[in-house]
This record gives C-alpha cells, structure tokens and sequence, in this order.
C-alpha cells in the first residue's frame, strides 16, 4: 500500500472531525527552522486534510487555527499567522470553491485586521451554497467564548436559558456534533477548543506535530474511530 493512498478505514465513519493542529512549532524548531517555517508546512497539511475528508466522506471538519490565547504570542508571530491565513485564503478560495466545500470561519473576530476580516467574508460569501465538506476554521475561537456569546444572545432575545437554546446560538450551530477529534503534537488536553460540542466526542492523540501528520495517520484516527463503542451515556448494547 502507498504512503500517498492509503486504503480507506471500516466503518462507521465520523460525520464531522474537529482538529488541534499542534506542533508547528517544534516541527521547525527540529529542523532548526523559525517556527514560521512550521506554520507554513502546516497549511500544506490542511490542503491535505481536506482532501483526505472529502474521500473519505466526512461532512464538517472544524479546524482550530488561532485561539483567544494565541494573542498572547509574540507580536511578530502573531501577525506571521495572520499574514498566512490572508494569504492562504487568497490563494486556495478558487480550488476550495471547485471542489465544493463551504467555508465559515467560527470565533471573535474583532481583534484581526480587517484584510483578513475582508478575506474571511469573501469566502463565507463565495462558498455559502457550496455542498461539500462543510469547512469551519476557528480563529480567535475560544470554548468558553462560545458559551458565554451564546448565552448573551439568548438574554438579549429575551429568551430562557436552556441547552437547545444555547447549542442553537453556538458558532457551529447547525452542524453535527463533532464525533471525532483529533490533536496531534503529543498533548492531551482540550485547550478551550469546542468545549459544549466535545461533550460526548471520541478524543484521538497522536505525537506526530502538525506538519507530518499524513494521510495514513488520518486514516488510522478514523480505524480508531471506527472500533469505539459510543454509549452516550447508556449501558452497552448487549446488557
Ligand atoms: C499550533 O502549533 C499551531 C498554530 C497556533 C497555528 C495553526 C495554523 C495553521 C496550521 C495554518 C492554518 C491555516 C488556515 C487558513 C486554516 P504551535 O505553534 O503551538 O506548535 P508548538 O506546540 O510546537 O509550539
């Protein structure tokens, strides 16, 4: 079997993937590169992802891409990021877009500049009818800040607090639930990513950093996925 097509893994399959891209960092710092160098290798592997998604029949990923903490990076790699993303998006919108996925981006976008504000519409705009892999990229997205933007809307509307209130008032209000997520880099923990939608998601750590995270490696996080028992808080099946 090749490295580069790898088989698809049994089913089930998960309908919406959430992913930590982490390790950038130390992937460049390996190679005695600035971390810039482990960010940029890092985009190729989203391109690569995405199109491992789409095979293999996965509705939404969710990619966290810049959280609420990552303002407290240096001022230099901080504008490094968003440099990158204005200009990932500019360059990969067309083929995005051919290839049917429908973009949307989830989080606090005041702090960011406003070309990349401008780039971020465009693509929402462009790829809002598209029937593909529905592509959400969270960017100053925070879990907490999710709940709590949430809740405020269901105050100002007037309305009574409740769970289906605030899950329809989530940034990723419409989509499934993430059933699988995966962070790569070794770390195990959920770094105020999707904090209400991960509730009963199957959480997959792999060491490989971010930019060396394959096909294949994908391929296995789905394998592992497949061989889970989601109970949702019920007995198993044959009790
Ligand atoms: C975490 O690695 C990675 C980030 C904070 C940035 C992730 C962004 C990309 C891969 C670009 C994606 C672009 C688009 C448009 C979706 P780290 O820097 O924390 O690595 P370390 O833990 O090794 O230091």
């Amino acid at each position: 079997m090749s490295r580069d097509a790898p088989e698809l893994p049994s089913e089930p399959r998960p309908r919406h993937v959430a992913i930590v891209m982490d390790g950038n960092g130390r992937w460049a710092k390996g190679r005695g590169q600035p971390r810039a160098m482990g960010h940029r290798a890092g985009v190729k592997v989203v391109r690569r992802i995405l199109r491992a998604a789409h095979k293999a029949g996965v509705e939404a990923l969710t990619l966290f891409a810049f959280s609420q903490e990552n303002w407290k990076r240096p001022e230099t790699e901080v504008k490094l990021l968003i440099q990158l993303f204005v200009r990932t998006l500019a360059r990969e919108m067309d083929a995005m877009h051919r290839n049917g996925v429908r973009v949307r981006f989830i989080g606090d976008r005041s702090g960011f500049p406003e070309p990349l504000r401008r780039e971020m519409q465009r693509a929402e705009l462009r790829t809002a009818d598209n029937a593909g892999v529905k592509l959400s990229i969270a960017v100053g997205y925070g879990g907490q800040w999710d709940i709590v933007q949430a809740a405020n809307a269901l105050v100002e509307a007037g309305e009574p607090i409740t769970a289906e209130g605030i899950e329809a008032r989530l940034q990723t209000a419409g989509l499934p639930e993430p059933d699988l997520m995966i962070r790569t880099g070794g770390e195990q923990r959920i770094s105020n990513f999707l904090l209400w939608q991960l509730a009963y998601t199957e959480l997959y750590f792999s060491d490989v950093l971010w930019p060396d995270f394959s096909e294949l490696e994908f391929h296995q996080a789905l394998a592992w996925y497949a061989g889970r028992e989601r109970r949702f808080g019920r007995v198993p099946e044959a009790s």
